[in-house]
């Protein structure tokens, strides 16, 4: 899995959003974008997830033009979005089925990895808030794509769930190798998960600097917070959001 965007550019009517933006994602890689907020990340992912179609420029999946095509990636919006009227089971399992897979097996692992063995014959409006981002998130994987987009998936989760949601994706990223693309306005999640950190501009969007995250992946990670190292690619990325 490769994704290159070379290029793009995109306004909603004369209105320009995206401005001739070029970055690579590579296999395996955990890439967060930051931004101001209203620049154009979530667009990004429309462009990207092919629910619109740049004006300019090129979306190249595995070195094939995706431009406007649905179906070739994974996406979770920031809400869960859940229906309602389907169990959590079958929540998940209509994202396998959707994409061309029946295994029963993979659903009974996603879940239990989740830890959602439990409340699989249970209906979304019965669970916490954090329980429901893990099934939306484990319905992306049960998509089957090999690149994954999240949309300020913790966004709207308290402090103390939020922690919880990252450790336990960090856990599960060990055992599921995806590539993954993340939109964050935390510069601390960003630093926690990520292998790279895209900044971007303010409306129209482009990428600011590309900044590597030079600690360890994993669940080590946390233990760097607070060091010299860390505050000071935290006080780096925050002016170059700031400038
Ligand atoms: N369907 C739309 N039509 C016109 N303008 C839009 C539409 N969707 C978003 N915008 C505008 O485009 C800009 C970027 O929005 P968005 O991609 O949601 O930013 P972000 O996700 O970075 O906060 C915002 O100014 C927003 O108001
Ligand atoms: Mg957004």
């Amino acid at each position: 899995m490769k994704l290159e965007v070379t290029g793009l550019s995109f306004a909603y009517g004369q209105r320009p959003v995206i401005d001739d933006l070029h970055f690579v994602v590579r296999q395996g890689e955990f890439v967060s974008l930051i931004g101001p907020s209203g620049s154009g990340k979530s667009t990004l992912f429309y462009l990207l997830g092919g629910l619109h179609c740049p004006q300019v420029g090129e979306i190249l999946l595995d070195g094939q033009r995706i431009n406007g095509e649905r179906g070739h990636l994974a996406y979770m919006p920031q809400q869960p979005s859940l229906m309602p009227w389907r169990t959590i089971l079958d929540n998940v399992r209509l994202a396998q089925e959707l994409s061309g897979h029946k295994d029963p097996t993979q659903l009974t692992h996603l879940l239990r990895g989740a830890g959602l063995a439990e409340v699989a014959d249970r209906y979304p409006h019965e669970l916490s808030g954090g329980m429901q981002q893990r099934v939306a998130f484990i319905r992306a994987l049960a998509s089957n794509r090999d690149l994954l987009c999240l949309d300020e998936p913790f966004g709207s989760l308290d402090a103390l769930t939020r922690t919880r949601m990252q450790t336990w994706l960090l856990r599960l990223l060990e055992h599921e190798k995806r590539t993954i693309l993340f939109i964050t306005h935390s510069i601390e999640e960003a630093i926690l998960l990520s292998d790279r950190i895209l900044v971007l501009s303010a409306s129209p969007m482009k990428v600011i600097r590309e900044v590597p995250v030079p600690f360890a992946r994993g669940q080590a990670r946390y233990e760097r917070r607070g060091t010299k190292e860390w505050l000071a690619l935290q006080r780096e990325l925050e002016t170059m959001l700031l400038g």
